[in-house]
């Protein structure tokens, strides 16, 4: 009979109590195990004792469709170089590792996006701990999979949001700029954008000139469409001339609200009235969606079943239709960004949406 841990690491999403509830049906109804919920990511193995939760098929059964995660997690505070309140960073991985140990585990299930599973992993290697990752984030670019948990649930409120933006575009003959998250990526907003007609859609795997920007406005002023809605990924950089200033820091876009400069360069340009919003963190929260649901269980089934069967080190991934699983270096090497040859790209292109580039 074994004891296996689960740990959600990193920014909250839709889907992971979904993961959690699959993995105790499965772990304790199928194999009679028992499985350990620690709180706070890797925080729960630092405090002493752990800080954990017990976990039995009654407690999880009204998981399924909550929003963020019962377990609680961070994205703050990198255990190899743990900060301090001096500005100092220390150490504090063996103090995870022990506690752990402490616990008496056979495993441990970690949910999480490439930086926390990057970390995840090298703990586990470090502390000698069978382990098995999931991957989860709004942002969808953890490598090899399709699908992370989350990311359906983003594209379902930026969708909304772009439908409820149409309307009042249209009212006040106005363009309306969704400032969307996804980090380095642009699946939330390629997708998004898609799904809700969007006119512009910018990612910051295609570089813009502006003037294609202006131009598609301008074309949509001509034929009477005073309105048109522009979706942001929120890593797209301000332009200088005619060349993408990739700034170094990803923050500075960030912290300067990349929305807010297309509104401001649109209007002087073409005279439209602009308005921006930022959707933050409504991506993150909330019911989950159907597949998000459907994805955390199938992710939380196999998961158990790699420990089931001894295979340690591997994540599960959606591909191809099917639940399957690679070893975790595959998946960490690099995030997955938007090919610019993606099928969706060429979608967005077919469909008359402008990406900036031409
Ligand atoms: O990685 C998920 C994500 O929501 C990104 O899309 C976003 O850039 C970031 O996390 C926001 O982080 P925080 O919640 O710490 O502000």
């Amino acid at each position: 009979k074994k004891r296996i841990g689960i740990l959600t690491s990193g920014g909250d999403c839709a889907g992971l109590n979904a993961v959690i509830r699959a993995v105790v049906r499965h772990a304790v109804g199928t194999y009679e195990w028992e499985v350990v919920g620690i709180c706070q990511a890797t925080h729960g193995l630092m405090t002493r004792p752990p800080q954990i939760m017990t976990l039995g098929i009654e407690q999880v059964d009204s998981w399924l469709m909550l929003g963020g995660t019962v377990l609680g997690t961070t994205n703050k505070g990198n255990p190899f170089a743990f900060p301090m309140s001096d500005g100092t960073t220390i150490d504090r991985s063996q103090e995870i590792i022990d506690g752990y140990h402490q616990l008496n585990l056979d495993a441990l299930i970690g949910i999480g996006g490439d930086g926390s599973l990057a970390i995840l992993r090298r703990l586990a290697q470090q502390g000698d701990i069978n382990f098995v990752a999931i991957p989860k984030t709004i942002d969808n670019d953890v490598n090899i999979t399709e699908f992370s948990i989350g990311f359906d649930t983003a594209v379902s409120v930026a969708t909304e949001a772009i439908d409820r933006l149409h309307f009042t575009a249209a009212s006040h003959s106005r363009v309306m700029i969704l400032e969307v998250m996804g980090r380095d990526a642009g699946h939330i907003a390629l997708n998004s954008g898609i799904a809700g007609g969007a006119q512009i859609i910018l990612i910051p795997e295609i570089p813009y000139k502006l003037e294609n920007i202006y131009n598609k406005v301008r074309r949509r002023q001509k034929i009477g469409k005073n309105f048109s809605v522009a979706v942001v990924s929120e890593a797209v950089c301000t332009q200088s001339g005619e060349t993408v200033q990739k700034m170094e820091q990803f923050g500075e876009c960030r912290l300067g609200g990349i929305g807010q400069y297309f509104a401001n360069e649109i209007a002087q340009a073409t005279g439209a009235e602009t308005r921006v919003t930022v959707l933050g963190h409504l991506q993150r929260g909330g019911i989950s969606s159907p597949l998000d649901r459907v994805l955390g269980s199938a992710f939380g089934v196999a998961a158990v079943d790699l420990i089931a069967t001894g295979q340690f080190d591997r994540m599960v991934t959606w591909q191809n239709r099917e639940v399957r699983s690679v070893p975790i270096t595959e998946a960490i090497k690099d995030y997955r960004a938007v090919d610019p040859q993606d099928t969706l790209v060429k979608t967005a292109r077919g469909l008359g949406i402008c990406l900036g580039d031409r």
